[in-house]
């Protein structure tokens, strides 16, 4: 499969530039125990992280802590040296392509023509190249017959599918996926991992229990557990470690 959606932009920063940095952060819900406690964490140039943890671990919180969309109780994000404030979140969120973890909550528009569209236009790319790239996109993730359809009459494993496209219409630099599987057959778990192989991003962290497969596309695995990153260590390794796994509530091949 050819990649329509490469950034054409070359990196060629230092390898140990921190893109994300993350010191300290402390994260609870109203009246509950934190659920993030002093995570920290820093992610480099290059680097292809995988988000572990059993369900309720708070992975989607940390990613959702990233992108601004909640705000910790303490502790400090930077992203590319920035410092993550309210004022500094419109153009962070620039920077960062975030799928959610429910792809609902990506996919408002009347049409998914109109969802891949609607962030470049945002962004004053005028229609024309914003609809030649959404088409290539819909092209890249099968969807073309698709393309004047809403989101709610899709698939659920379609409508993830569409929103990806969606964020990789904007061409981000730090690709951050919340269970970005999740839905998809055997086949487009295979495409999805070959399209986020050619990206040519600064950082990609996806949060997944799918570990087969953040086996194929990611390289640095962490684990959070306990409202804390326990393991920072190389995937693959990782992974041949089935006791390990097991008592971090990530049973290998269930
Ligand atoms: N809106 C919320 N209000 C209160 N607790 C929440 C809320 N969202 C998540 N939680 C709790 O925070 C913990 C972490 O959730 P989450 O970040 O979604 O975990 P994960 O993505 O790892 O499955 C869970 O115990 C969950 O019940
Ligand atoms: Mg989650």
């Amino acid at each position: 499969m050819t990649s329509l959606t490469s950034n054409p932009q070359i990196y060629t920063t230092d390898k140990h530039t921190a893109i994300v940095e993350v010191e300290n952060l402390v994260y609870a819900y109203p009246q509950q125990p934190p659920v993030l406690d002093h995570i920290n964490l820093k992610l480099n140039v290059g680097d292809r992280v995988a988000l572990m943890g059993a369900t309720g671990s708070g992975k989607s919180t940390l990613l959702e802590n990233l992108m601004g969309l909640k705000q910790p109780q303490s502790g400090k994000i930077k992203i590319n040296g920035v410092t993550l404030t309210p004022k500094t979140l419109p153009h962070i969120r620039k920077q960062i392509g975030f799928s959610f973890q429910d792809a609902n909550d990506q996919l408002f528009m009347p049409t998914i023509l109109e969802d891949i569209t609607f962030g470049p236009r945002n962004y004053g790319i005028s229609p024309i190249v914003a609809k030649d790239k959404a088409e290539q996109l819909l092209a890249e993730f099968g969807l073309e017959q698709y393309a004047h359809r809403s989101a709610h009459e899709l698939s659920g494993g379609q409508r993830r599918l569409a929103a990806l496209a969606s964020i990789l219409a904007l061409e981000p630099t730090i690709l951050v996926l919340d269970e970005p599987t999740t839905g998809l057959d055997p086949l487009w778990r295979k495409q999805l991992a070959q399209i986020l192989l050619q990206l040519s991003v600064q950082v990609i962290l996806i949060a997944s229990h799918d570990l087969h497969w953040l086996g194929k596309v990611t390289e640095r695995g962490l684990v959070l557990t306990g409202g804390k990153i326990n393991i920072d260590s190389n995937l693959t390794t990782l992974l041949q470690d089935n006791m390990t796994l097991e008592k971090l509530g990530l049973p290998v091949d269930w």
